[in-house]
């Protein structure tokens, strides 16, 4: 800074004394390299009034209005989506119904224009449809994103990309639970035993079930990851919808998309089985 100060006096001063010599020899016109090196201090009064300017202009900026919610929370809330889905598309207003958040936006994307067009018709769909129908695939692209780049309420470290201050004490909500659910379906085995002879290690451990299956080959180890945009998130599903869209992917009831890609996997679960998984999805 010190420096700076001294080569720009030192230079003030060379400039003077090239003018006065210039002056006292000859016209200033007639010594463009003088004229030349008299410029930069001109450029710098106009760069500070440029500056002036900008800040000027920065401080108006402020004043703009700022988007206060992203089209895409926007459209789910003046659609009335929140009322099945909840207000965060977190807290489903019943357990048949699906949790939003986190699903990958090509399936979400899928699943809405398959309600509308009546190509997935199982379940409660029908209760949806009425208010798809009046979505176009942009305004669904928009939410879904929306609620793709939202933080989950279960979901731990891989899916949140926003981090909200709200959903952070829920996992320490969703925790408990686990802890619970992993020791209460072990008495269940213990009645499934002596009728299946599949799998009575697992039993209505969940999580073995759900590993023991493959179920993560397609929809990641802890039902977070999918490995294809057009493959749903599980995990953090309420447990009774998740039961039901198994039971109808193995009946057929629900056939669009991928469901085939599952239905081979499921056909071989039982019931029992299932709920095990659900309840064990719905703590993930
Ligand atoms: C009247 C209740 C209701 C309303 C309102 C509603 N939905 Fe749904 N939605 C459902 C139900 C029920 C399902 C699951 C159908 C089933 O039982 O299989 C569903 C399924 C979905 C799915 C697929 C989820 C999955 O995991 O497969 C998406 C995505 C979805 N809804 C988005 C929306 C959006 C966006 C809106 C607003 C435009 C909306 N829904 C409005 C009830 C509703
Ligand atoms: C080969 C891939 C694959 C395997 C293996 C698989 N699934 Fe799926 N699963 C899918 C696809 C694809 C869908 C969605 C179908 C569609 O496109 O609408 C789905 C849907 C679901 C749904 C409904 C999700 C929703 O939001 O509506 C649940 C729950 C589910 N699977 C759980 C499981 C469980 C538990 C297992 C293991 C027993 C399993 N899946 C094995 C591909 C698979």
């Amino acid at each position: 800074m010190g420096q700076k100060m001294v080569s720009n006096i030192k230079r003030v001063a060379v400039l003077l004394m090239v003018a006065l010599f210039s002056y006292s020899t000859v016209s200033a016109e007639t010594r463009p390299d003088v004229v030349e090196r008299i410029k930069p201090v001109g450029t710098v009064v106009v760069g500070g009034q440029a500056s002036a300017d900008a800040s000027a202009a920065a401080s108006g900026a402020p004043a703009a209005p700022a988007k206060p919610v992203s089209e895409g929370e926007a459209l789910y809330q003046a659609k009335g989506c929140g009322a099945c889905h909840g207000p965060d598309g977190i807290k489903t207003a019943m357990p048949i119904y699906p949790k939003l958040v986190g699903l990958p936006v090509q399936y979400a994307v899928n699943q809405m224009k398959d309600i509308k067009s009546g190509a997935r018709s199982n379940g409660q769909s029908v209760a949806m449809k009425g208010i798809v129908a009046g979505v176009t695939e942009e305004e669904m692209t928009k939410m879904a994103e929306w609620l793709a780049g939202k933080s989950s309420a279960a979901a731990p470290a891989p899916a949140p990309k926003k981090a909200k201050a709200a959903p952070a004490p829920a996992p320490k909500a969703a925790a408990a639970p686990a802890a619970k659910a992993e020791s209460a379906p072990a008495p269940a085995p213990k009645a499934a035993a002596p009728a299946p002879a599949a799998a009575p290690a697992a039993g209505g451990d969940g999580a073995a079930l759900y590993a023991s299956k493959g179920c993560g080959a397609c929809h990641g180890p802890d039902g977070n990851k999918t490995i294809m945009p057009i493959y749903p998130k599980v995990a953090g599903l309420p447990a009774q919808y998740s039961i039901n869209q198994m039971k109808d992917i193995k009946s057929g009831a629900r056939s669009n998309g991928q469901s085939a890609a599952m239905k081979g996997v499921v056909m071989a679960i039982d019931d029992k089985d299932l709920k095990a998984i659900a309840e064990w999805l719905a703590t993930q």
